[in-house]
């Protein structure tokens, strides 16, 4: 029998994914649930402005909504009518208390547990598809089972997506990881869930790619996986301030690592530092698990991954203050880019808000313009006044001292530079702090060509 599926959370991880989910099991029931009413409404408009945007995402909600795939606020009535739970709520750094900024908030997911149990009127399987310190399941577990009239079996089904290739990366996925425990029930529901995502008919995820492993090291994958990726990072940071002090180039570097196959050519791209919902919460919580175990070197080791990433960010408002003679009192900075990454509206953590205040703290005049992220980042810096939204590139640009571009939208490069060097104040600079600019034809323009690790 095709077992129905819940989703409870409905946000950059539960909405993607089970709305692929749905596409590639036509035969099941999908329903997404959320507590914020305006989310899930945003999810069932009619003219489909989706709450998040991810290149994509609209034409595989098109083909499910209202087939297979529904959007619900009403969590007790999902959850009593179905036989499998996803749960990927939020699990944000917690800010007081016991581990307050790195330990994860996991009240979220408490209330979820307790939630889960109340409403259900048979056996469940639970699956964690949000982030999770290790060990989550065990305590999940134990709340949910105790004293229950029914068996409930936590998995743990951690997510890899990222952020702007979501739908490529849950359909042609490099793995699937699902962590259970080694008992026969636990075991059956490892198996159903390595069925939702083989598809109907085999035609999602190759079974060789179903990774299948005990709950912690499924939970604890998941931090190192991004921990590495975010070390990755702040190691080719690093290198670029010594490339800039000695004449070196990071992108010519990064090119001659990334072919050692040891090495590989992915994530070695020096820019502003990461930013994102995951990478700084993610390897917090693995420092704060360090120190929980005594493992006192290894958690310093960790947060150096974190230090290197803020000094990255300074070190850009540095940079623009030596080059602009010391001064940024008064200066136009127009800011090119406000996404953590090209491909998406998302702003969390993004390198641009902490550049926008450190610019803002120096009485910059700041224009700020996006494709996607004005709405996110209007919200994420409405407590600073005096900065200017703009959509249009051209006219942030204008009277500007300098353009800082801080995200590699597609259509920066693009742009007819020309003319916003025509419109901008003279001596007019370019920090580009992701590369992506042709420097060379900026500069024969008349520009200040700014880059990283160059
Ligand atoms: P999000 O904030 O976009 O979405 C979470 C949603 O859960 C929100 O809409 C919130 O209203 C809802 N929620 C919270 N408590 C609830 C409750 N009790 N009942 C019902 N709904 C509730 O967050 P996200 O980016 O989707 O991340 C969710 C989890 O997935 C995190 O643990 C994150 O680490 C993990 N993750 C995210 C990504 C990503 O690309 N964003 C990738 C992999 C893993
Ligand atoms: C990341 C991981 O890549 C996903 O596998 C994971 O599922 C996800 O976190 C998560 O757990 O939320 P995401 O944060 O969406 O995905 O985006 P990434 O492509 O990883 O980029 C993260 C940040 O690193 C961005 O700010 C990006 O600009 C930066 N980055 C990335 C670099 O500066 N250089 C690189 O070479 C790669």
């Amino acid at each position: 029998m095709n077992k129905n599926i819940v989703c409870i959370g409905a946000g950059y991880i539960g909405g993607p994914t089970m709305a692929v989910v749905a596409m590639m099991n036509p035969d099941r029931k999908v329903v997404v649930c959320d507590i914020d009413a305006k989310r899930i409404a945003a999810w069932n408009s009619k003219k489909y402005e989706l709450p998040i945007y991810e290149p994509g995402l609209v034409d595989v909600v098109r083909s499910v909504r209202g087939r297979n795939l529904f959007f619900t606020t009403d969590i007790k009535k999902a959850v009593k009518e179905c036989d499998i739970v996803f749960v990927g709520v939020n699990t944000p750094t917690k800010m007081f208390g016991r581990g307050a900024g790195r330990a994860s908030d996991l009240q979220f997911w408490e209330a979820t547990a307790r939630e889960i149990k109340v409403c259900a009127e048979g056996d469940k399987i639970i699956v964690e598809k949000s982030t999770l310190p290790v060990r989550t399941a065990a305590a999940m577990s134990a709340i949910l089972n105790d004293h229950a009239k029914h068996e409930f079996i936590v998995l743990s089904n951690p997510e890899f997506l990222a952020e702007g290739t979501a739908i490529n990366d849950l359909l042609r996925p490099d793995r699937v990881l699902i962590g259970g425990p080694d008992t026969a029930s636990g075991r059956a529901a490892v198996a159903q869930i390595c069925d939702i995502y083989a598809g109907k008919g085999g035609r999602w995820v190759p079974r060789e790619r179903i990774l299948t492993t005990n709950v912690w090291s499924a939970e604890l994958s998941k931090l190192a996986a991004n921990a590495m990726l975010a070390q990755r990072v702040s190691s080719i940071n690093a290198l670029a301030g010594l490339c800039e002090a000695t004449g070196a180039d990071v992108d010519e570097v990064a090119r001659v690592m990334g072919t050692d196959h040891r090495i590989g050519p992915e994530f070695l791209k020096a820019g502003p530092g990461f930013g994102g919902s995951c990478f700084k919460k993610d390897v917090l919580n693995l420092v704060y698990l360090c120190e929980m175990f005594g493992l006192h070197t290894a958690a310093e080791y960790w947060t150096g991954v974190i230090k290197m990433n803020d000094h990255q960010q300074a070190r850009i408002v540095s940079r623009l203050f030596k080059e602009m003679f010391n001064t940024l009192a008064n200066k136009k900075i127009a800011m090119f880019g406000f996404a953590f990454k090209a491909d998406t509206g998302d702003t969390r953590e993004t390198p641009a808000g902490y550049v926008a205040r450190l610019l803002h703290e120096e009485h910059v005049r700041l224009v700020i313009t996006d494709p996607k992220a004005m709405e996110n980042g209007r919200r994420d810096l409405a407590d600073l006044d005096g900065i200017a939204w703009e959509r249009n590139p051209f006219k942030a640009a204008k009277d500007a001292d300098a353009v800082l571009l801080m995200t590699d939208w597609r259509e920066y490069p693009a742009l007819d530079w020309a003319k916003i060097f025509r419109s901008m104040r003279k001596p007019a600079l370019v920090f580009d702090t992701r590369n992506c600019l042709d420097a060379k034809a900026l500069r024969k323009l008349g520009f200040k060509v700014l880059n990283i690790g160059k």
